[in-house]
């Protein structure tokens, strides 16, 4: 089996699981990572000799809705995959499901499937630092796990995992007052002052949207994936908007337990 890793991921945090399961099933595994959207304008192409661990982070308990164009051309031909997602401590509610449909809609059988744990884009406490060594552990052994159902059985069927059919609504934050609030139209400021123009934020961002000669100016739609506030290196993006800030704070108040991976093989 050619064993290839795929994922979407502004942070890191999904790539670096993806990555730990794919190589505990063989070392010499590919890697495509979509996250920039000059990769998303690719088709991929699998044969029955391939199996994909694909990963995304969990956006509103959901796949993220900017990704369905692409991952639906991602196409296999009787080949595997190991549908994989990550979330920040609250749930990965239908996410897993939604993934899994997508890629055995193209051609894929999931013959196992996992949701991981990383910290909160949003955050700075939430799920700090996870992925951790206890995580990242669990990704090995869930590796192992894989490898030895692909060496074990000829014949696979779909794998069983946790989510609704239909698929439920995408989760929406609420205000002080409790009513439902949309933050899809919130962006990230820029402190002018303490921008360099390095750049480093619109080469960073998914979706493009950060002008390269003006690095204050987010000219397309921002999905709020945090990586060019994390990457800012003078802390020069914030977000002021006050629906969001509650929305993060509400989410570190109410999800202070700590959420396990789980794995359906
Ligand atoms: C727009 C957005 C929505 C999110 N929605 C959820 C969610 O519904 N549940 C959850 O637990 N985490 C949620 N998160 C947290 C992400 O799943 C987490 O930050 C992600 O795993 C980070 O992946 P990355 O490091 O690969 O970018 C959300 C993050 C963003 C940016
Ligand atoms: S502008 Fe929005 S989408 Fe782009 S990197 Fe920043 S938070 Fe992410
Ligand atoms: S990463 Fe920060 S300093 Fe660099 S261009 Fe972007 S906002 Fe300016």
């Amino acid at each position: 089996m050619n064993i290839t890793a795929m994922c979407f991921s502004p942070n890191g945090n999904t790539k670096k699981i993806v990555c730990t399961i794919a190589k505990s099933i063989n070392e010499n595994f590919k890697i495509i990572d979509f996250t920039l959207p000059q990769i998303r304008e690719n088709e991929y192409k699998f044969s029955s000799k391939d199996l994909i661990v694909i990963g995304v982070p969990v956006y509103a308990g959901r796949v993220p809705n900017v990704l369905l164009k692409f991952l639906d051309k991602i196409k296999g031909e009787d080949s595997l995959c190991v549908p994989v997602v990550v979330y920040g401590n609250r749930n990965y509610d239908d996410a897993l499901i939604e993934l899994k449909t997508i890629l055995e809609n193209n051609g894929f059988c999931a013959i196992a499937g996992g949701a991981f744990v990383a910290q909160h884009a949003f955050s700075k406490i939430l799920a700090k630092n996870r992925p951790d060594s206890e995580d990242l552990a669990k990704a090995n052994d869930f590796g192992k796990q894989i490898a030895d159902k692909l060496n074990t059985s000829h014949k696979f069927k779909s794998v069983k995992v946790n989510g609704f059919t239909p698929i439920r609504e995408y989760y929406k934050p609420r205000d002080r007052a409790g009513n439902f609030i949309n933050i899809l139209k919130v962006k990230p400021k820029t402190k002018t002052e303490l921008c360099d123009n390095c750049g480093i934020c619109a080469n960073a961002c998914p979706m493009g949207s950060i002008s390269k000669e003006n690095p204050s100016e987010i000219k397309g739609i921002c999905i709020k994936c945090c990586a060019c506030e994390k990457k800012c290196p003078t802390g020069a993006k914030y977000f002021d908007d006050e629906g969001y800030l509650y929305h993060k704070t509400e989410l570190e108040l109410e999800y202070t337990r700590r959420a396990e991976p789980e794995i359906f093989i």
